[in-house]
């Protein structure tokens, strides 16, 4: 549907302002047990997930900036201060878990406490992502063009909020949600919830920029397509190695195919090169 009005900003911007949470309240004290408890190898797991999911957010904050000096109409300025304000929160979230579950969890099993910006937590794919990230976003100061905002779009939303965020998303909530018999993360999963409704409406805003792009002829389906595929190889390096050995949840195999299926989702909630939607984006 098009919504070259604005209405789906609007709808998203009232939304966020209805169902807003705060890191602050979520209870970490079952967490801390758990955390304290972990085999060893799943607890160094469980760390370098936190410190990507936390400095991805960090990234994503400052990403976001370019996108907010860019757009101009009233519906799309307020819904993206929304969306750079639910970043830096996730951050905080993040931040928050460490200082107050982890370091206390490696205080209890006599470990050095570490810093979840520490170079140990981080692969060169997670590397690359980000930066190819942070070029995309940065190019719309130099030229706000059709192109420009399609790779924004396609870097930021699509695959890195969609595409990773929500493998992620899933690699913890099948290994220490509340449906599976392991270890439970009570706390992070609840952070991790109302993270990913947050991202509903971050994703569903870029798809339907995207859509609208490709939809008026003002960029070609296979720009788009070719933009999420130089992204594929880094990205399903970096899930296929976000699962717990010997816990329940997926395996690698199980991520990489799950990456792949929300990069396909995606790309068929886009409209064909022709201009007909093939489904209606969010
Ligand atoms: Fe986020
Ligand atoms: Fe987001």
């Amino acid at each position: 549907m098009p919504t070259e009005d604005g209405a789906t900003a609007k709808r998203y911007f009232r939304n966020a302002v209805e169902r807003h949470w705060s890191p602050y309240e979520v209870d970490l004290t079952a967490d801390r047990e758990t955390l304290t408890e972990l085999s060893r190898s799943a607890f160094t797991q469980l760390r370098a997930t936190v410190a990507m999911f936390g400095a991805g957010e960090e990234s994503v904050t400052e990403d976001l900036v370019p996108l907010a000096a860019t757009v101009n109409r009233e519906s799309d300025q307020r819904f993206v201060a929304s969306h750079l304000y639910e970043e830096a929160k996730h951050a905080a979230f993040f931040d928050r878990y460490w200082t107050e579950a982890i370091r206390p969890a490696e205080d209890a099993r006599g470990l050095e406490p570490t810093e979840p910006t520490d170079g140990r937590w981080f692969t060169d794919p997670y590397e690359t992502v980000f930066d190819r990230t942070a070029t995309a976003m940065n190019r719309l100061l130099d030229a706000d063009t059709p192109a420009n905002r399609a790779s924004a779009f396609c870097h930021y939303h699509l695959t890195v909020e969609s595409v990773f965020g929500q493998t992620g998303f899933h690699a913890v909530e099948a290994t220490f949600g509340p449906e599976t018999d392991g270890p439970s993360l009570p706390a992070l999963v609840e952070g991790f919830e109302a993270i990913r409704q947050d991202e509903g409406r971050h994703v569903g805003y870029g798809m339907d920029r995207l859509a609208g792009l490709l939809r008026s002829k003002r960029v070609e389906r296979s720009f788009v397509e070719e933009t999420v595929a130089g992204l594929a190889e880094p990205v399903d390096a970096v899930v296929e190695k976000m699962g717990w050995e010997r816990l329940p949840g997926p395996d690698s195999d199980g991520l990489a195919a799950f990456a792949v299926q929300q990069r396909r989702d995606r790309l068929t909630q886009l409209p064909d090169g022709d201009g007909a939607g093939r489904r209606a984006a969010e």
